[in-house]
């Protein structure tokens, strides 16, 4: 699935510019600096396909991104939520933007949300779970940069997330580990992304 044609779409700072809805797609949601983008490279196996960078805010608008020719699915990469550096009003229009795509997109087949291992889930990624249960849309969480915490931090924080997921109607019960930077759980993410593009 991921070693055919994979190419960048389209970028849509509104939603008026988002694709024709004619594919199931795949969003990635998580706040700032989660590794949103690196997983998708870790994903695609492709270095540099979704823009990475150190500075939390990277990624400003929705990207798409085509996998396969002919066309299979759509990978969105959204921007991070809950990024308290950027001026308020680009939070705002940022937030509109996620929660809008989310709430309304009706060929979205599944949201990966992703909670970063050394932090776990933060009050405003419970806000985005919750909006998520609402307008139920299928969502499973991901743990990334597993690389940086010991192995007994992941545990405990895998056990806590796991706890909170449960209590979320529209979250898958299991959680994904994985680390971008050491390869870890990628096969199992690309069967979790498979698995939602046929449901
Ligand atoms: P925004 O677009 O700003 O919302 O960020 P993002 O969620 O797309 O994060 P991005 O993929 O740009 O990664 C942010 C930083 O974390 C980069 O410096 C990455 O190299 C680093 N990073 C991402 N994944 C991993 C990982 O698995 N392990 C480690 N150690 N670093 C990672
Ligand atoms: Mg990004």
């Amino acid at each position: 699935l991921f070693s055919g044609p994979i190419s960048f779409l389209k970028s849509a700072p509104q939603l008026q510019f988002l694709p024709d809805p004619k594919v199931p797609e795949i969003a990635f949601a998580g706040r700032s600096n989660v590794g949103k983008s690196s997983l998708i490279n870790a994903m695609t196996n492709r270095n540099g396909l979704a823009r990475t960078s150190n500075t939390p805010g990277r990624t400003q608008e929705l990207n798409f991104f085509d996998i396969g020719d002919p066309l299979i699915f759509r990978i969105c990469d959204m921007p991070g939520y809950g990024y308290a550096k950027a001026p308020p009003k680009v939070v705002q229009k940022w937030r509109f933007l996620i929660n809008d795509y989310l709430r309304g997109r009706a060929v979205l087949k599944r949201t990966f949300v992703l909670i970063d291992s050394r932090h776990g889930i933060k009050p405003v990624d419970e806000e985005v779970m919750e909006m998520l249960d609402k307008a139920a849309v299928s969502y499973r969480v991901v743990l990334t940069k597993a690389d940086k915490v010991k192995q007994e931090e992941l545990d405990v924080t895998a056990a806590k997330v796991a706890e909170i997921s449960k209590k979320h109607p529209a979250a898958h019960p299991d959680l994904l580990l994985t680390s971008s930077e050491k390869k870890q759980g990628i096969d199992e993410l690309r069967l979790a992304v498979l698995e939602a593009v046929q449901s």
